[in-house]
């Protein structure tokens, strides 16, 4: 794998700083525009997409590399190729993020098709040597258990295969783990935080076919990321925007919500999901964010 320089912050974070009043830029494409939201068409790896630090919280699942046919990016890197993708995408988002950032990034906890891989650890050493901090991590139980085939050796210890149908949900921060910026407002209910921080969560990925998108995760995921982990009114950031499911968990949660997506059909299905799921303009709000716009 190349050796990559651990990121040293390059982009300077200014309080006053609205992604929303930045002019366009030519390394992306604003593709929806909408209450709180703004998606990008773009390219994650492309360093110069962000020229300064604007996220409070990033919450992600990027391609796993297991040869999901995407119809933009190749999903079936070499492994060290996948490493180095990662490392890039990994590496940008930290010098996009405020001092203060979270990075809630799903990702698998290994790889048992050609060839057996530590992804979560690999990954997770990679973000580490970026210059992200590590906090801890959420085991996602998917109870996929029924969709098991591959057993290796049958009843015999010649070369059996152990799978867990579990993913990993990494909590990692930039430089300190206690927020003391932004609203300080929290909205997560008792229950909610008690549940959320016991570190095994229980919830059902979500429908392929329902959403249209061939790797979408369930609404449940950046819900509880987005309440748990960010205050009110935080810019979150998703750099695999995919159908757009953690911006509308952002926006329906009074965060504000910016997102990056390589390919222009899943920006499209993206934006048509984004205003189903958190409703059209007001009248009223219509000439709110006119005038926010504007000035
Ligand atoms: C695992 S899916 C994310 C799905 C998303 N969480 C959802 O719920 O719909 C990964 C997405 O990353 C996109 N992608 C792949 N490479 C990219 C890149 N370099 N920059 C931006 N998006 C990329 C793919 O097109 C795909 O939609």
């Amino acid at each position: 794998m190349a050796r990559r320089k651990k990121a040293s912050s390059i982009y300077k974070n200014s309080d006053n700083y609205d992604i929303f009043k930045e002019p366009t830029s030519k390394y992306r494409t604003e593709i929806l525009r909408h209450k709180n939201i703004l998606l990008f068409n773009g390219d994650t790896l492309n360093e110069k997409l962000f020229k300064k630090e604007f996220i409070d919280l990033i919450v992600t699942s990027p391609p796993y590399n297991v040869g999901i046919n995407y119809n933009s990016n190749n999903d079936e890197l070499s492994y060290e190729n996948y490493l180095d993708f990662s490392e890039k995408w990994i590496s940008n988002c930290y010098n996009w993020s405020k001092p203060q950032c979270r990075f809630i990034l799903n990702i698998p906890l290994d790889k048992n098709k050609g060839g057996q891989k530590s992804v979560g650890a690999d990954l997770t050493n990679i973000a580490q040597k970026v210059g992200w901090k590590y906090h801890s991590t959420i085991i996602w139980n998917e109870g996929n258990i029924s969709r098991r085939t591959a057993w290796g050796s049958w009843l015999s210890a010649a070369a059996p295969y152990v799978i867990a149908p579990v993913e990993l949900i990494l909590v990692l921060y930039k430089n300190d783990w206690k927020k003391t910026t932004g609203t300080k407002i929290s909205d997560i209910t008792k229950n909610e935080f008690m549940e959320w921080t016991n570190g095994v969560w229980t919830f059902n990925g979500e429908s392929k076919k329902k959403i249209g998108h061939p790797a979408p995760f369930p609404r449940e995921l950046p819900r509880r990321a987005i309440k748990l982990f960010s205050f009110v009114k935080d810019v979150i950031f998703d750099p695999f925007a995919g159908s757009g499911t953690t911006l509308i968990e952002a926006q329906n949660n009074n965060r504000i919500a910016v997102g990056v997506e390589l390919d222009k059909n899943y920006c499209k299905l993206a934006s048509n999901r984004i205003i189903k799921e958190t409703g059209a303009l007001e009248f009223n709000e219509e000439s709110y964010q006119a005038r926010r716009f504007a000035d």
